[in-house]
């Protein structure tokens, strides 16, 4: 018996082969949430579906319109008459990926998840870990992931041959959360990746391992100890609301990692030869954007608009200082109050393009 119920926390249980291989797992009368893009990319993926005989397939647009309450609603009334014993099987990039898990969690109370994540980013960050969410509209602005809960997966599925059809920019969005766990967590394999690029599969490997070691000391988030997984996260999110969410979110954290480069720096806590060791490494690894965009992001932005989100991503400080993820050494990272001068002192370098 699954001594583990529906959703709670489990040491993952990772499958690692061709899609055909791995759908004969799925028990029969399951529920099916797939990407569209993907399901017409990859035409053997609903044949082999179909093999399963599902009790639905639910085709989602993938994007952040499919963590809406419509699609949401939609997967829900596909499973209305799922059992609990049953199965939710979600095949897309971390959109699709958190829609499900949220269904999942609501249908019956808690259903069996099984995750197969087809983009990049999905197989190294939002598949792992247990949360799913939805957006939120309000007044007419997008709420990013109000309504959430965690729900882990009982099983993920990578498929490899799904990632043939990633576009360069995707692949680096999901190489940069990738590399950013490689820096903030693991020292020797830093080592390692510098002396020699990963192949993709291997990325994904290491860096799952990576998230699950955090997540498995902190699987709710009660501790605090998942916030190292922000490393970056703070600036970067600053970068892609000011470009309007045209800068993609992994590249908004490769840059944002610069920034908190630079804020280590300045407050003495990450020592010269370890930033500069760290920013080249994105550079030629994953390939970062260069700082030249950062400028002309933060140019245009009107320094009260920055202040506004930072406000909002503020985490705590009785003062209401930043909380930010910085980082010791390589492999190590610190939590630190960042004072609003901190940030204000670098921001000339920031707009001009160069390293403060
Ligand atoms: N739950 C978590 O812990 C967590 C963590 C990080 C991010 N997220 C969420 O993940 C979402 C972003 O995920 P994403 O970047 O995967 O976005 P996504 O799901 O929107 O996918 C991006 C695009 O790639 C397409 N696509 C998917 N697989 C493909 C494939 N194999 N080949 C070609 N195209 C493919 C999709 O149709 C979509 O257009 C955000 O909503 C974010 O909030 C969640
Ligand atoms: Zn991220």
């Amino acid at each position: 018996m699954n001594p583990y119920p529906p959703g709670a926390y489990r040491p993952p249980n990772d499958r690692w082969g061709p899609f055909s291989r791995l759908a004969k797992r799925l028990p029969e009368g399951s529920l099916a949430v797939v990407d569209r893009t993907v399901a017409r990319l990859h035409p053997d993926l609903i044949p082999a579906l179909k093999a399963r005989a599902p009790r639905a397939i639910v085709q989602l647009v993938g994007g952040e319109s499919a963590k809406s309450f419509t699609a949401l609603e939609k997967v829900l009334a596909a499973g209305l008459s799922l059992p609990r014993s049953g199965t939710l099987l979600a095949v897309g990039g971390g959109t699709v990926g958190d829609v499900s898990t949220v269904a999942a969690h609501l249908l019956k109370r808690g259903v069996r998840l099984v995750q197969v994540p087809t983009t990049l980013l999905a197989a190294v960050d939002s598949s792992l870990g247990g949360k799913g969410a939805v957006d939120l509209t309000v007044k007419g602005r997008v709420v990013k992931n109000p309504a959430g809960v965690f729900h882990y997966a009982e099983e993920s599925w990578v498929c490899p041959e799904l990632f043939s059809t990633l576009s360069p920019t995707q692949v680096r969005e999901g190489s940069l959360e990738a590399w950013k766990m490689v820096i903030s967590l693991d020292a020797a394999l830093f080592r390692r990746y510098v002396r020699k690029p990963p192949a993709l599969e291997k990325l994904v490997k290491d860096a799952r391992g990576l998230k699950e070691r955090v997540c498995a000391k902190d699987p709710y988030e009660h501790t605090g100890l998942r916030r190292v997984l922000n490393f970056g996260h703070t600036f970067g999110h600053v970068l892609e609301s000011v470009s309007h969410f045209k800068l993609s979110h992994g590249d908004a954290v490769g840059l944002g990692i610069l920034l908190a480069l630079d804020v280590g720096r300045h407050l003495g806590v990450t020592p010269e030869p370890i930033a500069a060791q760290a920013e080249a490494a994105l550079a030629e690894g994953p390939g970062v954007l260069g700082r030249e965009r950062v400028a002309s992001l933060l140019r245009p932005a009107p320094l009260k608009d920055i202040v506004t989100l930072l406000d909002a991503d503020k985490k705590a400080g009785a003062k209401g200082e930043l909380r930010m993820v910085l980082l010791t050494a390589i492999g190590s990272t610190e939590v630190r109050d960042v004072a609003p001068e901190t940030w204000r002192a670098l921001w000339p370098s920031w707009t001009k393009g160069v390293r403060p």
